[in-house]
């Protein structure tokens, strides 16, 4: 780890921006998640008490987390109709990059047929970001299926892989070269923990041999798509957006150091094992860091997040370094952010998440972007829509935008950082 003071400058060229995922903000989607929506809204919503009172947020967020409107995502936050709005906050938040993602449930509705509308919706959309020099970077699973697909076996079976193929293909053709940098999934290991063991997700199963199967799947949908897309153009820059925690021993005891080594292995290697030859870049989420006594994970509560997960930002710097070293790609920041409503933390956790990235590019990392999670409030999966994880806040029932003090604090801060 290096410990080099944190002065060396970002390049002129490094991605700053934040990122979202269609379903989260969107609003007005039809997928295997909002038809799981409307059968478990009730209750998710008579659950909540249970799964969060103990939350230090509870008595605030009680009332909307008991409420089954809270769990469904319905308008969002209406970003398919407001994006261009959106676009210009970037700008004045003095972006220059943004991570969305493009629902393969709108684009191909039905297995085979091609939505039009759809397609130039995300056509413009590009556009719109161009045309002000923001640098897109687009996902092509973050956790959303379409119907049809899903009815099929979605990905617990090798022989619907094709269709993502396809669909990777048709998109990645018709955005053409405006955009260069390609997510093919988000966060395998969560998608297929949350969905086929946990049964938290739709299609909740509990199996740990699909999870297995689902997560080898996902390996070689990325494979598959990185090579149909490179078939394009080599120029396009694929990726994952891996999820990575850091895991780290509590105590001096040889137990707890080498739990954590194993644990850091298996949620890292496994997965990026099987696809790293077939990266461009590694993209990167980091939110939380896990610490390790014994056999478990008991972690601080020190600072901790909406949610009840441990702030540790500065921990990133470990996790950067150890992916450098394990895979020697260059690596994008593509997710990290904190669910803080009353935005107490998020400046906080900002500074000592740039001087982590600082320290370690001083320390070799090729690192090429930031992208916050998120730039707006959003649905949060399972968690519906009182997790606030945007550096703008939205009020659900007006669609307002305002921006929360951390994100004025890092427009500019960004201004001096980019030099412009
Ligand atoms: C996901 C996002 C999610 C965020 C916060 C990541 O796991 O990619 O969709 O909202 O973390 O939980």
């Amino acid at each position: 780890m290096s410990t080099t003071p944190a002065s060396k400058p970002f390049p002129k060229k490094f991605l700053w921006g934040a990122s979202t995922a269609a379903h989260q903000v969107e609003g007005g989607n039809h997928n295997q998640w909002s038809v799981w929506e409307l059968e478990n809204a009730k209750s998710l919503a008579t659950q909540s008490e249970y799964h969060y009172h103990d939350l230090e947020s509870w008595s605030r967020i009680k009332k909307e987390a008991t409420s089954p409107q809270n769990y469904i995502s319905g308008d969002a936050s209406d970003h398919y109709v407001q994006y261009e709005k959106d676009f210009d906050i970037l700008t004045k938040l003095n972006m220059n990059a943004f991570r969305f993602s493009v629902e393969w449930s709108r684009i191909e509705p039905q297995e085979g047929a091609w939505n039009a509308e759809a397609i130039e919706h995300y056509k413009h959309y590009v556009q719109a970001l161009k045309q002000r020099e923001i640098e897109p970077i687009v996902t092509l699973f973050h956790f959303t299926l379409p119907v049809w697909f899903s009815e099929l076996g979605g990905f617990e079976k090798k022989k619907n892989i094709h269709y993502f193929t396809r669909f990777a293909e048709k998109i990645i053709s018709e955005l053409g070269v405006s955009v260069r940098y390609i997510i093919t999934i988000n966060e395998p290991e969560v998608y297929a923990h949350e969905s086929y063991l946990a049964g938290n997700w739709p299609p909740m199963r509990q199996s740990k041999k699909t999870m297995i199967t689902v997560l080898n799947n996902l390996a070689i949908a990325h494979k598959q798509a990185a090579k149909v897309i490179h078939t394009l153009n080599r120029r396009y820059k694929v990726s994952v957006a891996k999820n990575s925690c850091y895991f780290y021993a509590g105590d001096d005891a040889l137990l707890s150091r080498k739990t954590a080594d194993i644990m850091q292995y298996g949620q890292d290697d496994y997965f990026l094992k099987k696809v790293a030859k077939h990266c461009d870049f590694l993209g990167v989420n980091y939110y939380f860091s896990n610490r390790v006594y014994g056999y478990r994970v008991h972690n601080p509560d020190i600072d901790m997040s909406d949610l009840g997960w441990d702030l540790s930002p500065a921990n990133i710097q470990q996790v950067l370094e150890r992916l450098h070293d394990k895979y020697e790609l260059p690596i994008i920041i593509t997710e990290n952010g904190l669910a803080d409503a009353t935005d107490e933390h998020r400046k906080w956790w900002l500074t000592h998440t740039i001087i982590a990235m600082q320290r370690a590019m001083a320390y070799g990392v090729k690192l090429e972007g930031y992208l916050h999670w998120s730039l707006l409030d959003n649905f949060e999966w399972d968690k519906g829509k009182w997790p606030r994880f945007g550096l703008i806040a939205v009020d659900y029932a007006t669609q307002k935008r305002s921006a929360r003090p951390s994100a004025i604090w890092l427009s500019k801060t960004l201004k001096k950082l980019r030099g412009i």
